[in-house]
């Protein structure tokens, strides 16, 4: 079974001992040289902020740290749905690319609704009926099923929110009085590339204008529409009247659940196609508990591998969360992937089988057929992926056994693997439960808002790092340098790790200052969210922990108009302490 790396002992006992000398001895001075030049590249080289910036931020970030240990994982990175980089949408699977064309619905545009608006107005004039009388609808009762209502209601949510794209819309329904509708719609937010959809559903109110024609008096805030809500739910089948609901319009009942996730665990089927399979195989290595950088770096990595050798690699949902996430200040094991990311994009776009699926079935093949399955233990990473290409085992395990940090995954992806394995940054997505939070208090705000990311914690509490960044980040040094940066009376969303609710309240008086606190019961029990983690975690209550947190208050910094970075905006400290800027 072991014949790749027996080849290569055998290889290296017929090199005679001096070639080896000088080869090595050649080996050593390239090295010597290349670490010479990337010193002087990194002395003139200025960090990309990696907390704002992409996959190469990153892999410079980790390319840094040579003793392997992460100290600098308290704000979190974008993944793969907030990357740009043509590296990271190249490594697009076939199947992701049919996916990704499939998955982008029509959506709505000015000069559709002119269209339709038209087709209305001939299909009135060729039937011979009088077009309405003005005088009728003025101050009259709204007939919230005439199309033309939501076609004024289309055009005035193009015009008002225009940093989303809208998918489809429900018949508007009667609101609460006689001249308002309610109405539910779909969509996206442009700042983000995955095709996910969002609901919404408004209250608005609706006048007629001189010349008959609909307008909205006073759109309502984010879901203020219940009574389309209501009116969604309670329609056991599809509505007819839904107009461009798409093949996705499942409208079955559950209230407190957001039916477009499926992040069910996939099975491998018959005995048989586990056979045809090819695997690789992770086990848990010197990566678990550390912080999600790490995780997320390895993570790749090992995938990233599967995707080289052309095979499907066995994902361990289970993450133990570093104690710098939670607030019982401990680490914690038996958090779900879930939580975190989204298992279902995943699924889609790489080849992947569950971990405790694969054993199961393994351990049923071995037990039930006399032939073992193939197998190739690898037991250290330095068993480059370069050499398991050939191998045709059915399995291969990498084991990970040795000490720290000889048993770290991403380890594999050193030196020259690198060259050779990409990560497949498009495969990790955010969980799309932390994206409706995300999606609520920027709806909240009407998409309309400003935001500063406020760096405290350790960093400002280590004068001898960030000698300037406690100072700089007071509430009165924030209040005078906003003034040039944000206008007077916007909605101001503070993105940041002091925990004093009350520390930013000094700003109160020149903005309308949101926090992440402000929204806490969209996670609270009575929320859709909790609602699903909850069930995801066998009925026990999952805690709203601390890179959840983080992760919201990212996408939601990332979709404001303004964005105000602590680092180079509030402080000239440098983001990784003094003298690395
Ligand atoms: C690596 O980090 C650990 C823990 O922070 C420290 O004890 C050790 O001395 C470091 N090793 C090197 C080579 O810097
Ligand atoms: C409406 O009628 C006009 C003129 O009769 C015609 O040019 C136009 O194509 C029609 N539009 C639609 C959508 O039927
Ligand atoms: C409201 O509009 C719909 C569609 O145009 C029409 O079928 C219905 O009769 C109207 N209802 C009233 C009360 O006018
Ligand atoms: C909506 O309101 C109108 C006028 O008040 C009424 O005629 C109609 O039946 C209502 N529709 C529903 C579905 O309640
Ligand atoms: C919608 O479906 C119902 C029942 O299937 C039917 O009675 C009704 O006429 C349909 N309405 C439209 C506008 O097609
Ligand atoms: C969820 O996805 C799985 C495949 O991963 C599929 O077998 C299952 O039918 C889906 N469930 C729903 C409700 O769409
Ligand atoms: C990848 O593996 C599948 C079966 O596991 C095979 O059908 C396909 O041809 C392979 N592709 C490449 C590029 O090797
Ligand atoms: C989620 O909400 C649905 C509908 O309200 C309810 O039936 C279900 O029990 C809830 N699940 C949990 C885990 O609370
Ligand atoms: C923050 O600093 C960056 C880089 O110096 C600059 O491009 C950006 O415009 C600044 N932001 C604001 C709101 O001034």
């Amino acid at each position: 079974m072991r014949t790749s790396s027996s080849n290569v002992v055998v290889a290296a006992e017929a090199l005679g001992q001096n070639a080896i000398k000088i080869i090595s001895n050649v080996c050593f001075s390239v090295f010597v040289f290349l670490v010479l030049i990337f010193t002087a590249i990194a002395v003139t080289y200025q960090p990309p902020d990696p907390w704002l910036d992409s996959a190469p931020a990153f892999a410079k970030l980790f390319a840094q740290i040579g003793n392997a240990t992460f100290k600098n994982d308290n704000s979190i990175l974008r993944t793969g749905e907030d990357l740009t980089t043509p590296a990271a949408s190249s490594v697009l699977s076939p199947k992701e690319a049919v996916a990704t064309a499939a998955a982008a619905p029509p959506i709505i545009t000015e000069a559709e609704i002119e269209k339709a608006e038209e087709k209305i107005e001939n299909s009135t004039h060729s039937s011979g009926s009088p077009p309405p009388a003005c005088d009728a609808l003025a101050g009259k009762t709204i007939n919230c099923s005439d199309p033309l209502v939501l076609l004024a209601i289309e055009r005035f949510n193009l015009r008002a929110f225009r940093s989303i794209v809208f998918l489809d819309y429900q018949a508007p329904v009667n609101g609460s009085r006689s001249d308002e509708c309610d109405v539910m719609w779909r969509f996206r937010n442009k700042k983000e590339r995955s095709w996910r959809k969002y609901r919404d559903f408004r209250r608005f109110k609706i006048g007629v204008r001189d010349d008959c024609s609909y307008k909205v008096v006073h759109p309502g805030g984010w879901h203020s529409g219940i009574n389309a809500r209501r009116a969604w739910v309670s329609s056991t089948s599809r509505p007819n009247t839904t107009r461009r609901a798409g093949k996705s319009g499942k409208f079955a009942p559950p209230v407190s659940k957001d039916d477009q996730i499926n992040d069910t665990i996939p099975t491998l089927g018959s005995d048989a196609s586990f056979r045809k399979g090819r695997y690789l195989y992770y086990s848990r290595g010197g990566d678990y508990c550390k912080g999600m950088n790490q995780y997320m770096w390895s993570f790749l990595c090992g995938l990233g591998e599967a995707l080289f050798l052309n095979r499907t690699f066995v994902v361990d949902l289970n993450i133990c969360l570093a104690a710098t996430y939670n607030p019982s200040n401990k680490d914690e094991e038996g958090k779900d992937f879930r939580y975190y990311f989204d298992f279902e994009h995943l699924k889609e776009v790489a080849s992947i089988v569950e971990e405790g699926e694969f054993l199961r079935d393994w351990r049923k093949w071995d037990q039930t057929h006399k032939k073992k399955i193939q197998l190739k233990k690898v037991r250290t990473y330095k068993t480059t992926p370069m050499q398991l290409r050939k191998d045709k085992s059915t399995i291969i395990w990498r084991q990970f056994d040795g000490p720290e940090p000889e048993n770290y995954w991403y380890r594999v992806c050193e030196g020259q693997a690198g060259n050779a394995i990409k990560r497949p940054w498009q495969a990790l997505w955010k969980s799309k439960r932390l994206m409706n939070i995300v999606s609520a208090i920027s709806g909240w705000m009407d998409w309309d808002f400003d935001a500063v990311h406020v760096v405290r914690g350790e960093k400002a509490r280590n004068k001898v790092l960030w000698p300037h960044l406690d100072s700089d980040t007071s509430p009165e040094a924030l209040s005078e340098k906003l003034k040039g940066m944000v206008q007077p009376w916007r909605n101001l969303y503070i993105a940041t790790n002091e925990p004093f609710y009350n520390y930013f309240d000094k700003l109160r008086s020149q903005y309308k200052v949101h926090l992440l606190d402000d929204y806490k019961d969209l996670w609270g029990k009575s929320s859709e969210w909790y609602n699903e983690t909850t069930a995801l975690n066998s009925g026990k209550e999952v805690e709203f922990d601390g890179y959840m947190r983080v992760a919201v208050d990212t996408e939601v910094f990332y979709r404001a108009k303004t964005r105000v970075e602590t680092f180079y905006n509030l402080t000239r400290d440098c983001k990784d302490g003094i003298n690395t800027c």
